[in-house]
């Protein structure tokens, strides 16, 4: 199969949501409709649940399902889909974040009775910062929820995108009948039946089509009527163009528990979502079709076993075609490098693969070299740009509590903080180190494993800053001035950048106001250019 094909034949998605609004049931019908799972209840809920803040051993075993559910790739209607998961817990939303970055497309779970919900707004809005087409399922239709045309409003009120309801819901909870495909001209109607998988789909002429009285009743039949005009009034014609662009979301809804509207979702999302993107780097945009291998690392696993120390590096392949046991360039390090056990993500199996395609996530056996970020490629010299790093919020510096292992505890934040688990900032005097998350958790997680991983031990005092900021300027020396006068409150980022540690969101708007010429980026993604 040619690089084109190969290309052609992917695509690689992530799913996003709320916890519980039920991304973890809709992965798994997913899996389930495209055969790669033969029951449900295979994929492990890889939700870190509140209780687990003082279980070491509980987080650490959810740590080991996450590595096996991290990417989950099957094939249906010859493509081969892969799905990213990403971490429902709100802690690790950086952890997503990053995700998103090795994705080409999402789907965004909605619970119909709580809509848009306060972490759906912040994921989507890193979405729409890359601009990545997104499609909506509102889920638990099932279930009392508010009204669809409420929810639509909500969505593209609280979500800055706009919708276009590729389905139709009849009635809701109790009275849930089912759901009429506005393109296709189909009912697919409500049976409430959760262990089969096929569903009765009933196709008619047009919404005029007296079948659709015969099926769910004069009453019904009529209000549909009436709100699919208003429906194709209000929003218009679908663009697929205006999808790919990020523009417009395509919503759909059903309900994952009962295996309803799962497979028009998925035949949709074959239909119409993109195939892997290429990506920008520091000498330009890389096409996927470009035949020389590039790709990045987006996320790193450590091990679940301490002796060994070893991490999964996963690797988004961007152009050409991975080689096993072939050299590559680690750009950072200026070192060829190369891998005899990459390994694909199979939802089935995890195997050990000979070669790899744009779309493809593999994990890399790492023995702490990598650092996410990373680029490889098969010679060239060029770096992706980088993934974002978002301000923490909530800020701790370190105490090291044996002082005879400070090189081991020095390690330990290094590793750690390559492996994205949380930030590292360095302040003067005295170079101390300060980390930040935007959980508690990871403080507890950071405890741990330098304990069990580095056998050093540290404490954290609480330090009150409300945001690290990243500056730029067109004039160097107003920033110069800046960090001389605000020298208490200045730190140096793992890569050397300054950033500014707003004490509160009023100290914060005060250096705005009284240095113009300086902006402040919550982000650092303003170095992707
Ligand atoms: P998450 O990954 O987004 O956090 O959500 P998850 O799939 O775990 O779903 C959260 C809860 O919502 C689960 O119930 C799940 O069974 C339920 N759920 C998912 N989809 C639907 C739906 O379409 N209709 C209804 N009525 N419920 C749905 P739970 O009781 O928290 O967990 P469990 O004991 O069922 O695993």
């Amino acid at each position: 199969m040619s690089l084109q094909e190969e290309i052609s034949k992917r695509r690689t998605f992530g799913i996003i949501s709320h916890p519980d609004a039920g991304k973890t049931t809709l992965t798994e019908k997913l899996l389930l409709f495209g055969g790669a799972i033969q029951t449900a209840g295979a994929v492990k809920n890889n939700k870190i649940k509140k209780t687990a803040t003082s279980d070491f051993m509980e987080i650490e075993k959810q740590r080991g399902i996450s590595v096996a559910t991290s990417v989950m790739a099957f094939n249906y209607r010859d493509r081969q889909i892969n799905i990213l998961d990403t971490p429902g817990h709100k802690d690790f939303a950086e952890d997503t974040y990053r995700t998103l970055t090795a994705v080409d497309s999402v789907i965004l779970v909605i619970d119909c009775a709580n809509g848009v919900e306060a972490q759906t707004e912040r994921l989507m809005e890193v979405c729409r910062m890359r601009n990545t087409p997104v499609i909506v399922f509102i889920n638990k239709m099932d279930r009392e929820g508010q009204d669809a045309f409420d929810l639509l409003d909500e969505l593209e009120e609280k979500l800055s995108i706009k919708v276009r309801p590729m389905s139709w819901p009849i009635g809701i909870g109790e009275t849930f009948k089912g759901v009429y495909n506005l393109h296709r001209d189909t009912l697919n109607l409500f049976s409430g039946n959760k262990t089969e998988i096929e569903k009765e789909v009933i196709e008619i002429q047009d919404i005029d089509d007296s079948t659709l009285n015969d099926a769910i009743g004069d009453e019904d039949a009529a209000m549909l009527r009436e709100e699919v005009e208003l429906v194709n009034g209000v929003y218009g014609d679908f663009e697929r163009e205006t999808y790919l662009a990020g523009e417009v979301a395509p919503v759909y809804f059903g309900s994952a528990l009962n295996n309803f509207g799962v497979q028009e979702l998925l035949d949709s999302f074959v239909d119409i979502s993109p195939t892997p993107q290429g990506r920008m780097s520091d000498q330009g945009f890389v096409e996927p079709e470009n035949p020389k291998f590039s790709g990045f690392v987006f996320k790193i696993h450590a091990n679940i076993d301490p002796k060994h120390r070893d991490r999964i590096a996963f690797l988004r392949i961007v152009s050409g075609e991975f080689k096993r046991n072939t050299f590559y360039k680690n750009i950072r390090l200026d070192k060829k490098v190369k891998f005899s056990n990459p390994t694909s993500f199979m939802a089935s199996s995890k195997e050990i693969i000979e070669n790899a395609y744009p779309g493809d996530v593999i994990g890399l056996y790492d023995t702490g070299v990598f650092k996410i970020g990373d680029t490889l490629t098969a010679g060239e010299n060029f770096m992706y740009k980088g993934m974002p790093s978002f301000s923490p919020e909530i800020f701790k510096e370190v105490q090291n509590d044996d002082p005879m292992k400070s090189k081991q505890l020095e390690k330990g934040l290094r590793q750690l903080t390559d492996e994205g688990v949380a930030q590292l900032f360095t302040i003067q005097p005295g170079n101390r180190k300060i980390i930040g998350t935007v959980g508690e958790l990871q403080f507890e997680v950071i405890q741990y494993r330098l304990k069990h991983e580095y056998n050093a031990s540290c404490s954290f005092m609480h330090r009150s800053h409300h945001k690290a900021c990243w500056m730029t300027s067109g004039d160097e020396s107003k920033i110069n001035e800046f960090i001389r006068r605000k020298a208490s409150n200045i730190a140096y980022d793992k890569d050397g950048n300054t950033v500014f540690l707003a004490d509160s969101p009023f100290l914060l708007q005060q250096a705005e106001l009284d240095y113009p010429d300086i902006t402040f980026h919550t982000t650092s993604d303003f170095k992707l250019g």
